[in-house]
C-alpha cells in the first residue's frame, strides 16, 4: 500500500513571450538567472492581471510550501509516497522521493524554471524530477486500472470526514490517489473534476493547500502506525 499525491494546477510556468516586455517583468528578467524566468504573482501581478485563469497562475510559493512539506515526511523518506506535480499548462512531472529541494525560495524558483525549459531534471543521468510523457488524465488511470486503488478529491466542497480512519479506512492493500489543488483561489477545472465522484473535505475550512498535503500524509502515517 503506498500513497499517491498529485498536486494538480499549480502556478509554475515560465513567464509567456507576450508578457516578457512589461515594464514589472523587464525589471527583473535576466536569461543568465534561471530563477527569474519563472512567473511570479509576487512580482508580476501588474503584468499578470490579463492572463486568463490568472488567479491560479504565478504562484510557485504554493508548490514549494506542498513539496517541502511532502518530501520531509517520514513516509517519504520511507520510500513510501509517490508525488506528481501538475501545472497549470498541463505538464505532469514526478519527483524522486531522493531529491532535496533548497528551502530557499530564490534557488526552488531556479529549478522549476529549469524543470520546465530542460524538461526534467536530471543528476548523474539518474532523473531527480521525470517529465511524464502522458496526460495526468490516463497517468491516473494507469493507476486506477492496474491496481487495488482508490482515487480521491481532496476539496472543501467534499463530503466532510470527522476521523481520518473515514479518508484511509485502514485498508492496507489499497493504494491511495488523493488530487489537491496547487492553487489559493478559485477551484478544480471541469476535467478535474470529472475524474471522480469521490470527493472529501477534511475539515469544515478552506485550507491551505500544503496545510492539506501535511495533513493528509500525517493521517496515512498515523493509520499505517508510521513515525
Ligand atoms: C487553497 S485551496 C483552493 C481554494 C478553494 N476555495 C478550496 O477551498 O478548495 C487549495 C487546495 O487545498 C485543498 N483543500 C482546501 N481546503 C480543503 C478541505 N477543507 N478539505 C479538503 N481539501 C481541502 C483542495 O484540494 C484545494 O484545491
Amino acid at each position: 500500500m503506498s500513497l499517491i499525491i498529485f498536486l494538480v494546477e499549480c502556478g509554475i510556468e515560465l513567464i509567456p513571450k507576450r508578457l516578457r516586455e512589461h515594464p514589472a517583468i523587464k525589471r527583473n528578467l535576466s536569461m543568465k538567472n534561471y530563477y527569474t524566468q519563472l512567473l511570479d504573482n509576487a512580482l508580476h501581478y501588474s503584468a499578470m492581471k490579463k492572463l486568463k485563469n490568472s488567479e491560479k497562475r504565478g504562484r510557485p510559493d504554493i508548490s514549494h510550501l506542498c513539496l517541502l512539506n511532502a518530501l520531509g515526511s517520514p513516509l517519504n523518506k520511507m520510500g513510501k509516497l509517490q508525488l506528481f506535480l501538475h501545472t497549470i499548462n498541463n505538464k505532469l512531472f514526478e519527483f524522486n522521493p531522493e531529491i532535496r529541494i533548497a528551502k530557499n525560495f530564490n534557488r526552488f524558483k531556479g529549478l522549476m524554471a529549469k524543470m520546465l525549459i530542460d524538461n526534467g531534471i536530471k543528476f548523474e543521468n539518474e532523473f531527480l524530477i521525470s517529465p511524464i510523457k502522458i496526460s495526468l488524465n490516463e497517468k491516473i488511470k494507469e493507476f486506477t486500472e492496474s491496481k487495488d486503488s482508490e482515487l480521491i478529491i481532496l476539496s472543501r466542497r467534499g463530503k466532510l470526514i470527522s476521523s481520518y480512519r473515514e479518508l484511509y479506512k485502514g485498508d492496507s492493500s489499497k493504494n491511495y490517489i488523493l488530487i489537491i489543488g496547487g492553487f489559493q483561489k478559485s477551484s478544480f477545472s471541469e476535467e478535474i473534476h470529472n475524474l471522480t465522484k469521490n470527493i472529501i473535505s477534511i475539515s469544515n475550512e478552506s485550507l491551505n493547500a500544503w496545510i492539506v498535503v501535511s495533513r493528509a500524509i500525517t493521517f496515512y502515517e498515523i493509520s499505517l502506525n508510521i513515525y
